[in-house]
């Protein structure tokens, strides 16, 4: 496409979808078994039966979008209230960077300390607060210009899963702490062998009054238990969440507990969240439904989890039989291949690792690119609820084959 007037990421080459079914996305007429998902919001797959069939009930009983309170936004808060734990209020937006900045604004509101605490390897989306990454002695690197001079001051990195350092630095700047803002498993690396580490944190943060903030964006509804915190019995203070929620739509919601709850109404304070889709009619009823749906057949997750670990078992039997250095990891339905088989413990590792293979890793996608699989551009994998034995097999297939080329 010539003269593109868009400056959003990847709108540099020729790859522009027009449509979908199932597990599928086309390009122009081809069609590619799509491992993105949608970054892993589309849970039922694309084009599903059920949200045509929601889309039509919409239509038909004439639900628009009033930018004013609406009994559909209550309806879905009582039935979030019935699944989260955690929580006395919900607050919705329109995406997980939304959900960061509100709830962000909610921790900063409820006292006069200002730092937050993010642990490397974490993502939270396109947040003035949060847009940096940890270098290896865990200062900071900016991933975006036009960022305001304050969030660097306001930032300080730990390292994921290495409790004995990250005590070290919360210890120095705990009186400034306002919050510890966490991925609980982290895309860049699912894997769930860290979970002492955030229980380190929880505890850490009661001890010393600051607020747990967990993003829950990917493992939201997506993973047993309807969430990371219920699964794990671990308890946040605040929390986001979003996509499957929203079944393929924008959605970010913010859930905050009882003490915040109360406090908000004792310091009467007044904490914007306003905004002209928030809470839209439309994407309310979606997600009501389809939380309810995903809530009460516990097969459509337990599939995902399923075809998710025998695709990473499938490929870590032929790596390791072939002695490829590559590996995959995966907590139940979120998976990502790593291009080393060193043993890795937290994404800086995995970057220097990965690092001096980027050439190789480029061929490596380019390869599936022709053989008609789309491979998500932050390399988190969600196998789609609708891709069949055959196709998993063709994937699987493929994959091994492209990494016996490139990864000897
Ligand atoms: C863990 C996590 N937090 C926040 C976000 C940001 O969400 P959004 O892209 O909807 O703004 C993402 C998006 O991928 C995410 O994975």
């Amino acid at each position: 496409m010539q003269d593109n007037l868009l400056l959003n990421e990847g709108y540099n080459n020729d790859i522009y979808i027009n449509s979908s079914f199932g597990p599928h996305i086309y390009i122009g007429k081809k069609r590619y078994i799509d491992l993105s998902s949608c970054a892993g919001s589309q849970i039922l797959g694309h084009s599903n039966y059920d949200i045509k069939k929601i889309q039509k009930e919409i239509i038909r009983k004439n639900i628009s979008n009033y930018a004013l309170p609406n009994i559909y936004a209550a309806e879905f808060a009582k039935t979030l209230n019935k699944i989260l734990k955690n929580f006395s209020k919900y607050i919705f937006c329109n995406s997980g960077s939304d959900a960061i900045i509100k709830g962000l604004r909610v921790c900063r509101s409820l006292n006069a300390k200002r730092l937050i605490i993010n642990a490397t390897g974490s993502w939270h989306g396109s947040v003035n607060e949060t847009l940096y990454v940890a270098k290896e002695d865990l200062t900071l690197k900016k991933l975006s210009d036009g960022l305001p001079e304050f969030t660097k001051k306001n930032l300080k990195f730990i390292p994921y899963g290495d409790t004995i350092t990250s005590k070290k630095i919360l210890d120095k700047y705990k009186k400034k702490i306002n919050c510890i803002l966490l991925e609980p498993i982290q895309g860049s690396l699912p894997t769930d062998k860290n979970i002492h580490y955030v229980k380190f944190l929880e505890n850490y943060c009661k001890k010393n009054n600051i607020l747990f903030f967990l993003d829950e964006m990917i493992t939201g509804l997506r993973v047993d238990g309807s969430s990371f915190q219920n699964y794990f019995k671990i308890k946040s203070d605040i929390s986001v969440f979003g996509k499957s929620f929203g079944g393929g739509f924008p959605l970010g919601i913010i859930g905050i507990n009882k003490k915040i709850e109360n406090k908000i109404k004792k310091k009467n304070l007044k904490i914007f969240f306003g905004g002209t889709f928030s809470g839209n009619s439309t994407n309310m009823y979606i997600a009501n439904k389809i939380t309810k749906k995903l809530n009460k057949n516990k097969k459509i997750i337990k599939n995902i989890n399923e075809k998710t670990n025998f695709f990473t078992n499938s490929i870590n039997n032929f790596t390791n039989k072939n002695n490829l250095d590559v590996q995959v990891f995966n907590f139940m339905s979120m998976a990502r291949i790593v291009f080393s088989k060193k043993k890795i413990d937290n994404r800086i590792q995995r970057d220097f690792f990965e690092s001096k293979k980027l050439k190789k890793i480029e061929k490596f996608k380019n390869y599936l690119f022709k053989k008609n699989i789309y491979y998500p551009k932050n390399g988190i994998i969600f196998l789609p609820f609708t891709l069949k034995q055959k196709d998993l097999n063709y994937t699987i297939q493929t994959i091994t084959k492209a990494l016996s080329l490139f990864f000897k």
